[in-house]
């Protein structure tokens, strides 16, 4: 059976005091939602190893938003996998929209980060997801699934294991705008059988595919009821305790 997981990517936001009470919150209330949901929380890097000891004797996770695609050395600015193990991350997002559209994030460099993630003992969450004209022009599948074969098909079955996917329609992150659960879970199936497809059912199934993009407390209990939709990826939503368990109380 594929996990359910709600992770919350806190973007560029919060001091590290605030990410401290942030995070020291979500374990107070860790409890309150059912055993069979997993939590992660992706704070900035300057909060990881602060953030990495109020998790420490919980059942969250920790995950980076984003790794290097180069081991070490001159790269003024980046951060490596091999460091955010060190840091205490067991998960790094790579390939989120945000890092596509202003950084240059290509499937190119997507495939050494991820590379190196399972290098250094670090799962991922993959981003994929199209972009409101791409949706319009009627290409989101094909988009989709070019995202995913031109770096997860390099994969092997065994890596795939260690990779959650997080369905992430540009159009809807951080707008307000949620896609209708009818959307979401048309696309989700659409995932996994592009995944079937390539890896076979195993694989297919077991795969944990999140929905990301205004996720909310109010909305989260009709999109996690959708059979291929296990869990959200949550901006906004998860800067706010409340908000970020309500919605793992969605299930
Ligand atoms: P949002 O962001 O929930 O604020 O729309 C989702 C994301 O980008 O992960």
């Amino acid at each position: 059976m594929r996990k359910k997981i709600v992770a919350g990517n806190w973007k560029m936001n919060t001091s590290i005091a605030e990410g401290v009470e942030l995070a020291k919150g979500i374990v107070a209330k860790v409890n309150e939602i059912s055993k069979g949901v997993s939590l992660i929380v992706a704070p900035p890097f300057t909060h990881l190893t602060s953030v990495a000891e109020v998790l420490k004797d919980s059942p969250v996770a920790l995950s980076a938003q984003n790794c290097a695609d180069q081991p070490k050395g001159a790269f003024t600015g980046e951060v490596a996998a091999s460091m955010l193990k060190d840091a205490g991350c067991t998960y790094t997002i790579l390939g989120h929209s945000e890092r596509r559209q202003y950084y240059g994030e290509n499937s190119e460099k997507l495939v050494r980060k991820m590379a190196l993630a399972f290098e250094n003992g670090l799962k991922v969450i993959f981003c994929v997801g199209e972009k409101l004209e791409e949706r319009n022009e009627g290409r989101h599948f094909d988009v989709v699934a070019s995202q995913i074969s031109e770096v997860l098909f390099g994969l092997t079955p065994k890596q795939m294991a260690h990779v959650i996917i997080a369905y992430e329609p540009v159009w809807a992150i951080g707008t307000g705008v949620t896609a209708t659960s009818e959307q979401a879970q048309e696309i989700h199936a659409f995932i996994r059988k592009t995944l079937a497809a390539h890896f076979g059912d195993d694989v297919a199934d077991n795969t944990t595919i999140l929905y990301g993009g205004s996720c909310k407390p109010s909305n989260a209990k009709e999109l996690f009821a959708c059979p291929d939709i296990d869990g959200g990826l949550i901006g906004g939503a998860s800067l706010k305790v409340d908000d970020f368990i309500g919605i793992a109380q969605s299930f």
